[in-house]
């Protein structure tokens, strides 16, 4: 026999049980529950046993344990509760366009449940590194963002140049010397349907969140990920659907390792959860995957530039992008992961 406990607000107790057992079966909460008061709604039990369809229902009057709470008071546990969890990353600032401004206490840093990002995953982000003040590759970042977006069919909320100012007057108004600046791009908050047909407008959102850790270039160990690579038409766009990227990250460390590596649907080698890979053969070529199926890295692009100098240095002979067989990356002198959270990592196993 399976029970579950629902409350229910005392003006509800007109509706006859049946309907009422089936109000709780869809979980409708009133839209003016925050108005409700604490204590004044009536526990209503919901048994059910394996041969029956119908729930039975149990009224009692015992007052609900789940406390309804005013704006402030949510707004202060909200305080509380950032205090308690304080973690090694501190957020610095951050701009929400359903404020239309930026924030910086870190318990007013909220989006919307009904922002289609949330519920459905539909919303495309990117990043850029702050370093010594200065903000890092922004315009390739930012050209990525705008063609995740068009991929997402996520129009976008402002033009380009309002944009380009919002995520700069974030950076400045957080002061971060060192950190990085991260922000969304969602079909935005409006119901809880699939269709954006309902949302209000698209959403913009910022944070910058301060790092002071220094990049580690130490050896790591990567593995094969056994998780299914996104097809290219996700791969390729960077929306917040991150689960195979997730497990895959888990994957890893569930091996100790530090990076499970994607290969494509025809086995060659793709790229890592959140970063790009690159061999350096015995023939001293670069080599690195073919972004037409993967995330085209802002870093690895910028990677991609500055080894033409190491070309007419003579310590590169060639730079291939190409697909790149499991035997070829093993038999490579050279494999390191590339990207804007990691810079570059020598892999060593
Ligand atoms: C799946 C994936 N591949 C590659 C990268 C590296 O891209 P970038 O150098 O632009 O950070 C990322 C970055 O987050 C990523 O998520």
């Amino acid at each position: 026999m399976a029970s579950v406990s629902v409350s229910f607000p005392k003006y509800m107790s007109h509706i006859p049980t049946r309907h009422a057992g089936h109000l709780a079966e869809l979980c409708i909460v009133p839209r003016n529950l925050s108005l409700m008061k604490q204590g004044s709604v009536r526990e209503l039990r919901i048994v059910r046993s394996s041969n029956q369809t119908e729930p039975l229902i149990d009224c009692t009057n015992k007052p609900s344990d789940i406390p309804l709470l005013s704006c402030s008071e949510a707004t202060e546990r909200l305080k509380q509760n950032r205090e308690k969890h304080k973690g090694k990353q501190q957020f610095l600032a951050m701009y929400s366009s359903i404020y239309g401004g930026t924030v910086t206490d870190a318990a007013a840093m909220a989006i919307p449940m009904d922002d289609h990002m949330v519920h459905r995953g539909h919303g495309v982000f990117d990043t850029a590194a702050t370093m010594n003040g200065y903000l890092y590759e922004l315009e390739q970042h930012f050209d990525r963002i705008i063609r995740s977006a068009s991929m997402a069919k996520i129009v976008l909320p402002f033009d380009r140049e309002t944009i380009r100012r919002i995520l700069l007057q974030t950076v400045s108004a957080s002061k971060c010397i060192k950190g990085s600046l991260r922000y969304w791009i969602s079909a935005g908050p409006g119901d809880f349907q699939l269709s954006p047909s309902g949302c209000n407008q698209p959403a913009l959102y910022a944070i910058v969140i301060e790092d002071q850790s220094l990049f580690d270039s130490k050896g790591i160990k990567v593995v094969t990920s056994s998780i299914p690579i996104k097809p290219p038409q996700f791969a390729t766009t960077k929306s917040v659907n991150y689960p195979p990227n997730v497990l895959s990250k888990m994957e890893a460390e569930e091996k100790g390792a530090y990076a499970a590596i994607w290969l494509d649907e025809d086995g060659f080698v793709a790229e890592g959860p959140n970063m790009n890979v690159a061999f350096v053969t015995k023939e001293k070529e670069l080599l690195m995957p073919n972004f037409d199926k993967i995330l085209s890295g802002c870093t690895a692009k910028r990677f991609l530039t500055l080894a033409e100098g190491l070309m007419t240095a003579g310590k590169l002979h060639g730079i291939r992008v190409d697909n790149v067989s499991v035997e070829e990356g093993k038999r490579a002198d050279e494999m390191m992961l590339i990207g804007s959270g990691i810079l570059v990592r020598p892999v060593v196993q």
